[in-house]
């Protein structure tokens, strides 16, 4: 059996989405323990986008073959204030009393992603090898500011 070649296009195409797919943006169950297992099974997908990263940034190579790993953080963390709703603040979890109790604070910590995404993401797009370990550090630097109230060690 063969497949159409437009198909096997088609198909080839869609590959690279799937093998980076880290689960889908908004937790679909109310089940506390496994919107927790969800939100952290996501967060270490985005850690191991993020040691991918680093390492294109320390080649000093093209970053362009980093653009998928940006864009799935980036599509990670839509919504991700949502995968805290109240009942999981106990468990199996890192999160911080914080994160429920001064939400203002946490929604601000999460918007101060999107800068530092969106420079990554155009740093990467133009291929601008000597600009993109600098960018990192500062998307980094970003999610650092988060862990360091909301996120217990
Ligand atoms: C708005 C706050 C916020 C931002 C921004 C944020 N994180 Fe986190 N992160 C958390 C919280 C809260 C936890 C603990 C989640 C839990 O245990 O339920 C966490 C946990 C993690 C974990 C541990 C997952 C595990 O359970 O093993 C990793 C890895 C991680 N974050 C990576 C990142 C990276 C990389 C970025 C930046 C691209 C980032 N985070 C940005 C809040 C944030």
């Amino acid at each position: 059996m063969t497949m159409p070649r437009f198909l096997t296009v088609a198909f080839l195409a869609l590959t690279p989405a799937l093998t980076l797919a880290i689960p889908a943006s908004v937790a679909q169950t109310t089940d506390p323990a496994q919107i927790i297992r969800e939100r952290r099974e996501g967060l270490r997908g985005v850690g191991a986008h993020m040691e991918a990263l680093q390492a294109i940034a320390a080649s000093r190579g093209d970053p362009r073959p980093a653009l998928p790993r940006i864009d799935a953080i980036t599509a990670f963390f839509e919504g991700f204030p949502d995968r805290f709703p109240p009942n999981t603040q106990a468990g199996d979890t890192k999160a911080q009393p914080a994160v429920f109790v001064d939400r203002s604070g946490f929604l601000a910590a999460h918007v101060g992603l999107t800068g530092p995404l969106a420079n990554l993401r155009t740093v990467a797009a133009a291929g601008d090898s000597a600009a993109f370990p600098a960018a990192l550090q500062q998307l980094g630097g970003a999610c650092g500011n988060c862990h360091r109230t909301y996120r217990a060690r």
